[in-house]
């Protein structure tokens, strides 16, 4: 497992490959600085990149059966999660999670610049009174269906068609691929993330778990149910710890797994994408 050291230099150095998309020296440091790569990626990507990210308790938790979800993370995982937000043009959530926690989703923990918001509500249903709407943070695009009551708010509103299964992810990066928004971070909630897995549309997945057993309330992922181990996903992982929390990184593009099946045995199967 990598135990991070995250400097205020390697934190610059992050941010300057982002923000000036410049291509920096690493930072000297006398200690070793694994956390690097877990955010280098990131920061380094121009085109498309969908990363996903949950905060979970070690039983798989995100929140109490009340909704009470503030905070599942420890100190340490939320700087990771405003570090990620600060590495993305655009941070999306289900409106699901608006009604629940009435987000910022700014970057407050670390230093770096705020993404744009996006809320996925299909049916139009966000509440007039959600914080972000009005809090004079950065650009808020709300995202409903094309047959949904067009809502009266001062945010720019962006209507994609209604498939059977609600908005296809993709419409929804492509609409924001128009408008320069191609690194995004899927902040949640489970509902969201599953639909994006379920698309495969997410290239890295980070599941932050914090040492905290809630015993009931919202899983962190849900997806459709398989029958035998050999149709889970299997995606490549490295593990961080973190500080309070340690994140297991999912690459779901460089993937290198010995298939299960016995017509398969030992074969080795490599994806790169
Ligand atoms: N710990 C964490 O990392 C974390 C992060 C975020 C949220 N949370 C927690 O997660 C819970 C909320 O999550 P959730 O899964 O219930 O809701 P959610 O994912 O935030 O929102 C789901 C809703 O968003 C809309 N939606 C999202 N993608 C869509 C698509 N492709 N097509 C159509 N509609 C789409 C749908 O709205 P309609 O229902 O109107 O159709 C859907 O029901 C809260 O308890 C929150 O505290 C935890």
């Amino acid at each position: 497992m990598n135990m991070t050291q995250m400097t205020d230099e390697a934190w610059d150095y992050l941010r300057s490959i982002r923000e000036d998309g410049s291509s920096p020296q690493p930072p000297r440091s006398d200690l070793p600085l694994p956390c690097l790569p877990l955010y280098e990626t990131i920061a380094a990507r121009k085109g498309p990149f969908v990363l996903a990210q949950v905060g979970q308790s070690l039983d798989g938790r995100v929140a109490t059966p009340t909704g009470d979800a503030q905070d599942v993370s420890g100190c340490d995982g939320i700087a990771h999660l405003h570090r990620c937000r600060a590495l993305v043009d655009a941070v999306i959530v289900g409106v699901g999670t608006v009604v629940a926690d009435n987000p910022s989703l700014s970057v407050r923990s670390v230093p770096g610049r705020s993404p744009v918001r996006v809320v996925i509500d299909c049916n139009g249903r966000i509440p007039a009174g959600a914080k972000m709407l009005s809090d004079g943070g950065t650009p808020v695009l709300i995202i409903q269906a094309d047959d949904a009551p067009l809502r009266d708010l001062d945010q720019e509103i962006v209507c994609l068609p209604r498939r059977s299964e609600g908005l296809h992810p993709q419409d929804i990066l492509d609409c924001l691929a128009e408008r320069g928004l191609t690194t995004v971070l899927v902040e949640g909630g489970a509902n969201t993330i599953a639909r994006f897995l379920d698309a495969d549309l997410v290239d890295r997945l980070h599941v932050s778990v914090s040492p905290i057993i809630i015993g009931s309330g919202p899983m962190g992922i849900t997806l459709a149910p398989v029958d035998r181990l050999a149709e889970a996903r299997r995606p490549d992982v490295t593990v961080y710890n973190i500080g309070t929390d340690i994140v297991f990184d999912c690459n779901f593009r460089s993937r290198t797994r010995q298939a299960t099946s016995r017509e398969s045995e030992h074969v080795l199967v490599t994806d790169t994408a």
